[in-house]
């Protein structure tokens, strides 16, 4: 299977909209998604998207599902668009952090929010582009490469076949669904790093 059309529910947003501008140029059809129809058409004419529509409207017979809304309503976000889904493979690129005084940290949650999205959904979820900035996304394709996991082989060269158009470097497999637990995990270093150093951080994987 070859991706040809992607939905990106919460395109609106900082990442999903970036994500969506990527996509687009790289010639495929993308629809964004957004609580609001006529948000989503908005967006969708920013980003020269094939189209805007409701949420639930936006993932119906594409080919990948990204889930781009703000982390904290990823889930039941998931859960109000199960039916809306079904068995279409989902990309989930969501982190669940922690902000407090001393930093930045990953979830208490021993499992990744992937994992977790994926007991509410029939398809195959996949995990990945965590280390993607969105400031960075937004200016072209994003430095360094983009990892990706999951436990279905198919859903999982669809979300790589993704990533190879929107990162100057490699789309990686990084393996099963549980190492979403690392890559989400990450997203906390990579804030911390951003706060730090003032910048984007992204991630290369070297001796591959
Ligand atoms: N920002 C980054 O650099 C970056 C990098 C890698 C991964 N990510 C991940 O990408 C996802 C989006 O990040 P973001 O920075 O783009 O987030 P965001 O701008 O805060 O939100 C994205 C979209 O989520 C939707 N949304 C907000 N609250 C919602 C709710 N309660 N229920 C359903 N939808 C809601 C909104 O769309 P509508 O109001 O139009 O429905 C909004 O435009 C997150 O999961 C994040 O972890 C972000």
């Amino acid at each position: 299977m070859t991706l040809a059309t992607v939905a990106v529910v919460g395109g609106t947003g900082d990442f999903g909209l970036a994500l969506a501008q990527r996509l687009a140029g790289a010639g495929v059809d993308v629809v964004v998604g957004s609580r609001d129809a006529e948000r989503a058409r908005e967006k969708a004419a920013e980003a020269g998207a094939a189209r805007g529509a409701a949420n639930a409207e936006a993932v119906r017979g594409v080919d990948l599902v990204v889930l781009a809304v703000k982390a904290d309503a990823a889930l039941s976000t998931a859960a109000d668009l199960a039916g809306a889904i079904g068995e279409t493979p989902v990309l989930s690129v969501a982190s669940e952090l922690r902000f407090t005084k001393t930093g930045v940290h990953p979830t208490e949650d021993p499992r990744s929010i992937a994992e977790r999205t994926q007991e509410l959904l029939r398809g195959p979820v996949v995990a990945g582009l965590h280390s993607l900035a969105a400031a960075s996304l937004a200016g072209g394709k994003a430095d360094g490469d983009a990892l990706v996991c999951g436990d279905d082989a198919e859903a999982k060269e669809l979300a790589l076949e993704l990533a190879g158009k929107v990162v100057a470097g490699r789309a990686l497999d990084a393996g099963p669904l549980t190492s979403a637990r690392a890559l989400e995990g990450m997203t906390a270093v990579i804030v911390n790093l951003n706060r730090r150093y003032r910048g984007h951080a992204g991630v290369r994987i070297v001796g591959l």
